[in-house]
């Protein structure tokens, strides 16, 4: 099987140093079970200053991504194509199978706009072979690059953050331990909080007391049909107290009457 391909578009490229070096993720990506290639936006440019925005049409404050500079590097990106080729161009590499408005690989544009991700989403791109996530900055995008570009619009959650690199490696860890092979061990994800629309049932390990905190009794009873169904008991209960929005119910009205 080859190794699932995940290609960072982003004027932080060493921002993803740290993720991509470290930890399960940084190991996966070592040993090429993992292939994770950063491209910085900036190579994409002509000008002496590298600029990736402009000023906005209309006016207004802020700046705006340059959708000339982020359809040059995804063209690049989507094709193996070094920057040269692409940067500075308005038509489309000559016989480039992906194209801006073509085809193209599943490319998510990071944005709080974006439809909202969850482990149900996370599944749906562990699918994916290959898969480009394109990092804005806050302020703004050109409108083309949602239109032309991406194929999906995705924000992590409703807040805003300087630009999509937090957001980017969310998604990358998320989606990773998901494909077999990349975590230890591959039980683990189906067992897992959200797995069965659940939360995950609490945990215990050694001492069996702690400053005279015990563990429940029935997990060391060696009825494996009584821990399954005290487990199932947990988390549903855990579900309904923390995150009743997971089985359909209303939340419950807050402690202070809701008076703020
Ligand atoms: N960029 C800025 N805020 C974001 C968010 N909440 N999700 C994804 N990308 C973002």
């Amino acid at each position: 099987m080859t190794a699932p391909r995940i290609d960072i578009l982003t004027i932080f490229p060493g921002w993803f140093d740290g993720p991509l070096t470290t930890s399960l993720l940084g190991r996966a990506n070592e040993d090429a079970r993992l292939d994770l290639r950063v491209h910085d936006l900036r190579d994409y440019t002509t000008d002496r200053h590298r600029s990736v925005d402009d000023a906005p049409y209309g006016g207004g404050a802020g700046m705006v991504m340059r959708a000339d500079v982020l359809t040059a590097a995804a063209e690049a990106v989507w094709n193996d194509l070094p920057p040269e080729a692409t940067a500075g161009r308005t038509d489309p590499p000559a016989g480039a199978r992906f194209v801006a408005g073509g085809e193209r690989p599943r490319t998510i544009l990071l944005t709080p706009r974006g439809r909202r991700f969850d482990q149900a989403m996370a599944r749906e791109l562990a699918a994916e072979d290959r898969l480009v996530l394109l990092c804005g900055r806050y302020e703004g995008i050109d409108e083309r690059v949602h239109d032309l570009v991406a194929t999906d619009e995705v924000s992590i959650g409703d807040y805003v953050l300087f630009g999509g690199e937090v957001a980017a490696a969310v998604i990358i860890e998320a989606v990773t331990r998901l494909r077999p092979g990349i975590v230890g061990n591959d039980a683990s994800p189906a067992d897992e909080s959200f797995a069965d629309g659940l939360l995950e049932y609490p945990q215990y390990t050694r001492p069996a007391d702690l400053r005279g905190h015990g563990v429940p009794e029935v997990l060391s009873s060696g009825d494996h049909g009584a821990v399954a169904r005290w487990r199932h008991d947990q988390a549903l209960a855990l579900t309904r107290s923390r995150r009743p929005d997971l089985l359909g119910e209303p939340d419950p009205p807050c402690a202070d009457g809701g008076s703020g």
